[in-house]
């Protein structure tokens, strides 16, 4: 067996969470591999909405197994609470959720770092959603962090009083307090002793051996990605399916099939270069039609039209077998829509790459004719308009990848199987 993976191909808030809701009945196993807190993942079914953050969008499935691996970072406090609200619905979450015991806990101090670094950075701040993500991956990469496995540690305490210490002696200019939330802090450590606290590549490699279906579901989008993202506006940990291997413990030569997932339009939050940004009135069309705003912060999303050029870069970085397109819904009645096939340079020269720096990139833009049909009615893809039709040929012929899914609601039950 072999590990699927299904992860975002722009700059997050592609629909992830909705589509492994909806994937996970055919998997024994779903994994968070990186990321945190700064992540929100929106289901929705039976009326009732849920925002992910931590926990794997496979919760909901009765009988999915659900894995926070390795490569996360992870903040107790809002872990805990995102549990009890789940727990609400009925679900025992300490049968059927795991901790991988080298997974990074985020610190009350980390939060503060993280405020003070986007202070520091002024006007280049990178728009972090202030979780305290850059500064655990941080102490993680400068050996400093402490794991969850460390919880079981008679010097546990010591180990944290060490570590804070040092971000007090950094923090020495600014004016906080921590005292409540360290408190809590302490107190959701205790409950995490509750779960099954897990060696990961050992679970994983078991699991394949025993021929156990998993999926690894990304967080964030290749665009944000360290390596591979529009650098230094990222996120700190490594997105890309590269990330499934060291976020889990598992060889490349266990990964499956790769999921692509892309809105049929593109959006950021935070700051940082967006080459298909529209500041006019199809942005804030897009933005109110397709209600983007951050499910982790509230902000409000910027909005543009898809861009090809890094479409393909993304599949290109990730091994993308297989296409998921979402919220085509939101350009129905819109009229046209239009996608990035090429950037133009400053110099006035057209490129096909996505280059390291987009500074001054302008992109080349194709105008297609809009549906006007209700999507939302369609049950397979004979029943897509002709135009959307045709959009799905041109995607696939450009990027040589099938769209397999088209989703065209946020309901659990608006999903078109290609
Ligand atoms: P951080 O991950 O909180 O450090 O934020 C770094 C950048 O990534 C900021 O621009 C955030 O807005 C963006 N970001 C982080 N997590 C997500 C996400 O789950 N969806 C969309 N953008 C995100
Ligand atoms: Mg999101």
């Amino acid at each position: 067996m072999k590990i699927d993976v299904l992860l975002g191909l722009q700059w997050g808030d592609e629909g992830k969470g909705k589509i492994v809701d909806v994937l996970s009945p055919k998997y024994d196993i779903v994994a968070r591999f990186q990321g945190g807190p700064n992540a929100g993942h929106t289901l929705i079914f039976n009326n009732q909405k849920y925002v992910l953050h931590l926990i794997p969008s496979g919760i909901f499935r009765e009988n999915t197994i659900n894995i926070i691996g390795d490569g996360v970072v992870l903040d107790p406090v809002i872990f805990m609470q995102e549990v009890s609200g789940i727990s609400k619905a009925g679900i025992d979450l300490t049968k059927n959720l795991f901790l991988a015991e080298k997974t990074n806990l985020i610190l009350p101090t980390h939060r503060i770092l993280d405020a003070a670094n986007e202070k520091e950075l002024g006007k280049s701040k990178i728009g972090s959603t202030g979780k305290g993500i850059g500064p655990a991956y941080t102490d993680k990469v400068s050996r400093n962090a402490l794991h969850i496995g460390d919880i079981l540690l008679q010097n546990f305490k010591e180990k944290y009083e060490n570590i804070k210490q040092k971000h007090l002696n950094r923090l020495k200019t600014y004016d906080f307090d921590i005292d409540e939330y360290e408190t809590k802090w302490f107190a959701a450590i205790d409950r995490l002793k509750e779960f099954n606290i897990i060696n990961s590549s050992n679970f994983f490699n078991n699991a394949l051996k025993e021929g156990k279906k998993i999926l690894a579901e990304g967080a964030q989008g290749t665009l944000l990605d360290i390596n591979a993202g529009t650098y230094p506006f990222v996120t700190s940990s490594t997105v890309s399916t590269a990330g499934v291997c060291t976020g889990l413990g598992v060889a490349p030569n266990k990964i499956g099939e790769v999921y692509g997932i892309f809105k049929a339009y593109t959006t950021r939050v935070g700051s940082g270069p967006f080459p298909t940004e529209l500041f006019d009135e199809d942005g804030k069309k897009l933005q109110e039609l397709g209600h983007e705003y951050g499910a982790t912060t509230g902000r409000e999303r910027r909005c543009g039209w898809l861009d090809l050029v890094a479409l393909k870069y993304a599949i290109q970085i990730n091994g993308v077998s297989k296409l998921i397109m979402t919220k085509s819904d939101v350009l129905e009645g819109f009229g046209y829509f239009k996608i990035s096939e090429r950037y133009k340079t400053n110099k006035n020269k057209i490129i096909n790459y996505f280059p390291n720096n987009l500074l001054n990139i302008k992109p080349v833009l194709k105008k297609f004719a809009s549906w006007k049909d209700d999507l939302k009615k369609c049950k397979s893809k004979k029943d897509f308009p002709q135009e959307l039709q045709e959009y799905i040929s041109y995607i696939e012929n450009e990027t040589k990848v099938p769209i397999t899914i088209v989703s065209t609601g946020a309901d659990r039950n608006e999903t078109v199987f290609c």
